[in-house]
C-alpha cells in the first residue's frame, strides 16, 4: 500500500516557497492525480486577509492547469507535529470536486514527524456534489 511518504516529502519542500508574513503559518501541499502526476502548492497570504490562498487550492490549481482532472491522494505539510494542518472546510469542498473514490488525505507537520492520514469522504460528511472532476 501506497504510504504516502513520497506525497508528504513534496509537500514539506514546496512549504519553504510559502508566503505567509501575516500569519507566520507556513504550509505546503502535494497532490497526486490519477496518472501518478504530483502537483505542489503552498499558502500564499495577501494584505487584504480574505483574500489569501491555501496550499491546496494552489496545488489543485496547478493539477488542473497541468491538464489533470482527478486526484487520488493530498498531502499537506505544517504546523507541528501535535496539531499538524487539516484542510479548512472550503478546501474540502474544492478538493472533493476532483476527488477520486477512496481519496485519501495525509497530513503532517513540516519537519519528520508522523504522518496521519484519513479518507476526504470523512472530511466532508454529507458532501454537496463533487467527485471525479467528471
Ligand atoms: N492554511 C493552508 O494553506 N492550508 C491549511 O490546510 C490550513 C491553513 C493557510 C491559510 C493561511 O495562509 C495560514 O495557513 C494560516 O491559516
Amino acid at each position: 500500500m501506497d504510504d504516502l511518504t513520497d506525497l508528504v516529502a513534496h509537500a514539506r519542500h514546496v512549504r519553504a516557497r510559502a508566503y505567509a508574513p501575516y500569519s507566520r503559518y507556513a504550509v505546503g501541499a502535494a497532490i497526486r492525480a490519477d496518472d501518478g502526476s504530483i502537483h505542489v502548492g503552498c499558502n500564499v497570504e495577501n494584505a487584504a486577509y480574505p483574500e489569501g490562498l491555501c496550499a491546496e487550492a494552489v496545488a489543485l490549481g496547478a493539477m488542473v492547469a497541468a491538464g489533470r482532472r482527478r486526484l487520488v491522494a493530498v498531502a499537506v505539510a505544517g504546523g507541528d507535529a501535535e496539531t499538524p494542518p487539516t484542510p479548512c472546510g472550503g478546501c474540502r469542498q474544492k478538493l472533493m470536486e476532483f476527488a477520486a473514490p477512496g481519496a485519501e488525505v495525509a497530513v503532517a507537520d513540516g519537519e519528520n514527524g508522523p504522518i496521519r492520514r484519513m479518507r476526504l469522504d470523512a472530511l466532508l460528511p454529507g458532501a454537496f456534489g463533487g467527485g471525479g472532476g467528471e
